[in-house]
């Protein structure tokens, strides 16, 4: 890595080798510690992003005054540091990459002197909380697992850049004042000083834009973009978050899953050292049906199985009633779960599936070759059935869902989750790599409460071709050209193949309620430019955060943001968000309600 440039400094504190010893050196950075050996000796590790390297203050070897300086150092102090670099006397220490060296002090410059900081960047002992690492951000991400996270973040970037720059892709920028995009979330909206009572959007994501710009003949377009949400954070999720935003011309859906697998091949070959193979496709009823989710995470089993043709005569009213009302009883074996959970256990997971909507959690235990517990009476005359089906043991437990598929992919999935927490089923960081393609998605689904068709990707999501006539008799059966890619159960990209005739476009608006004069108003541009020559595309959109998150090893978004927001969305460390002078709210012709204005 080429550190020069900087007339401060001949070397980083990582550069330092036993071939540099004999020759001047001048380091500077952040003083890590501090060491006093006696009268006269003190090593200080100076430390910088590329390494820390030992510093000796000998009085032997150095004037009163520079001793002097090196006594009077604090952690955090700023210096530079100039001397002979010195193979070390008592031995190389194996533990830092500079071990074999140290910088003798001749001349030490403070740049600047630090406060007493509310927490040290390297104290191994205590991780600060998470409050105070968002307040004094800078003291934060000095910290060394943060510095690794910021550079790991850079150069996936620098992958995705170099990947796509290879392959024909133009980098373009899109606004981020813009109309209202339709992602399915809240807007932050911008109010217009030049056009009162108007207000921009800020981009869902550039996904107008970029279709716009297929119709321009750009034929390959990136960006590494911005996206805005206002939705509540969640571990994976954040406001203000990065795409990988993508888009191309003249292909079909296999042609962008090839392209990303290969981008994602590339990525993990670079930062993790891994060679990730083929991925697999998987379709979204496959996923739903036998993981409860379309984000299966297969690192472990506990796969949900239909059994609803071996217990509808079983008399059990649970089961009969779901089944009656044309719902499913599935089913998920948990291997000696038996005797490694309790009834309390038990009960207390009937408590975690009631949140999904699920009216209890029916169970049975294999117990010497018969049902026991729970609800074994009623289940005993299917136990063979079940125990042919569910490939069951002695010490089995099985948990059972009865409800509309629904509520049961949801409880279950949700519970196959816990479960393989809890057993410490999880493989740690860095073991398994499960990428895997969902593809044939539903192009619709109906909302009960609105009454009325919703798009499950966004609504320029194409369907199949052959699917199209469908539209007009069975919305709900129209399978689209939409793809996921989920790595351990993470949804890290989604994107599809998109309508590009206006007929079309103008049929699926229609279904969703958008009618004709409300798609002119928000999509008038889209439509129109469909007229003027679209080719048939398609893209897809990688989390970068999340993609980040993986790598990183770790399950906080906000360890992979550099500058982050809180679950409240505030900024700890600017104060963000906060109130404005009223100058500047007149100037946006904005007047606040009484009751919402703030201290
Ligand atoms: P989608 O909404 O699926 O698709 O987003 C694509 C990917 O972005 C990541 N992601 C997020 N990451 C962090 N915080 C969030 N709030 C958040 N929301 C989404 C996920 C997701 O897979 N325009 C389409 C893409 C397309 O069709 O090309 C879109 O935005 O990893
Ligand atoms: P009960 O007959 O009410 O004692 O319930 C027997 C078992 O079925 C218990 O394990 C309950 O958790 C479960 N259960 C009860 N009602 C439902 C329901 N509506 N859906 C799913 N499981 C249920």
């Amino acid at each position: 890595m080429d550190t020069s440039g900087s007339s401060l400094r001949t070397h980083t504190c990582g550069e330092l080798r036993a071939e540099h010893a004999g020759a001047d050196a001048t380091l500077a950075g952040w003083v890590d510690s501090t060491r006093r050996h006696g009268e006269g000796l003190i090593f200080i590790d100076l430390r910088d992003r590329f390494g820390v390297t030992q510093i000796v203050a000998d009085g032997d070897d150095c004037s009163p005054e520079t001793l002097a300086t090196a006594d009077g150092l604090h952690g955090e102090d700023v210096i530079a540091v100039t001397g002979p670099v010195r193979r070390r006397d008592g031995g190389a220490n194996p533990r830092l990459a500079t071990g074999e060296i140290e910088l003798v002090a001749r001349q030490i410059r403070v740049l600047n002197r630090a406060d007493h900081p509310p927490f040290f960047p390297t104290d191994k002992d205590s991780l600060p909380n998470e409050e105070l690492r968002l307040r004094h951000r800078a003291l934060d991400l000095r910290r060394p697992p943060m510095q690794r996270l910021l550079a790991l973040r850079s150069r996936v970037a620098q992958t995705m850049r170099r990947h796509l720059d290879a392959r024909g892709f133009l980098e373009v920028e899109t606004p981020n004042l813009c109309k209202s995009t339709p992602e399915g979330a809240r807007d932050f909206l911008v109010p217009s000083r030049l056009q009162p009572g108007e207000f921009y959007a800020l981009p869902q994501s550039p996904q107008i834009f970029k279709q716009i710009l297929m119709i321009a003949g750009v034929d390959r377009y990136f960006q590494i973009a911005r996206c805005f949400r206002d939705e509540d954070p969640r571990a994976d999720r954040q406001a203000e978050f990065t795409q990988l935003d993508l888009e191309m011309s003249f292909v079909r859906r296999d042609d962008v899953i090839a392209l990303v697998s290969d981008l994602f091949r590339e990525i993990w070959r670079d930062a993790a050292g891994v060679d990730l193979g083929d991925i697999p496709v998987m379709p979204y009823a496959e996923a739903l049906s036998r993981f409860g989710t379309d984000r299966p995470d297969t690192r472990f089993g506990l796969e949900l199985a239909d059994v609803s043709e071996i217990v509808a005569s079983t008399g059990f009213r649970v089961f009969t009633g779901a089944l009656d009302a044309g719902g499913v009883v599935k089913a998920i074996r948990v291997p000696a779960g038996g005797a490694s959970l309790t009834r309390k256990q038990i009960d207390g997971y009937a408590e975690f599936v009631k949140q999904f909507g699920a009216g209890g959690l029916p169970y049975v235990k294999l117990e010497q070759g018969a049902f026991a517990t729970g609800v074994a009476k009623f289940l005993e005359p299917a136990r063979e059935a079940l125990a042919a089906a569910l490939d069951l043991e002695d010490g089995d437990l099985v948990v059972f869902g009865a409800d509309t598929a629904k509520i049961v992919h949801r409880a279950l999935g949700e519970l196959r989750l816990k479960l393989a927490r809890d057993l410490n089923l999880i493989p740690p960081h860095g073991e398994r790599w499960d990428f895997l393609w969902v593809v044939d998605f539903p192009l619709l689904e109906y909302i009960e409460e609105l009454g009325r068709w919703d798009s499950l990707h966004h609504p320029f999501t194409a369907p199949k071709p052959e699917q199209a006539p469908l539209l007009d008799t069975d919305p709900a059966a129209v399978i689209s050209d939409a793809y996921d890619l989920v790595v351990n159960g993470s949804e890290v990209a989604g994107g599809s193949v998109r309508i590009h005739s206006p007929a079309l476009q103008e049929r699926v608006f229609g279904l969703l309620g958008i009618g004709p004069d409300e798609a002119r108003a928000k999509f008038g541009f889209l439509l129109d430019a469909l007229r003027h020559g679209a080719p048939p595309h398609g893209g897809i959109a990688v989390g970068l955060d999340r993609v980040v998150m993986h790598l990183g090893g770790t399950d906080n978004i906000r360890d992979v943001i550099a500058f982050p927001k809180t679950q409240t969305g505030a900024d700890l460390m600017s104060g963000a968000p906060s109130a404005v002078d009223p100058a500047q709210l007149d100037e946006l012709h904005i007047a606040l309600k009484p009751a919402d204005r703030r201290g």
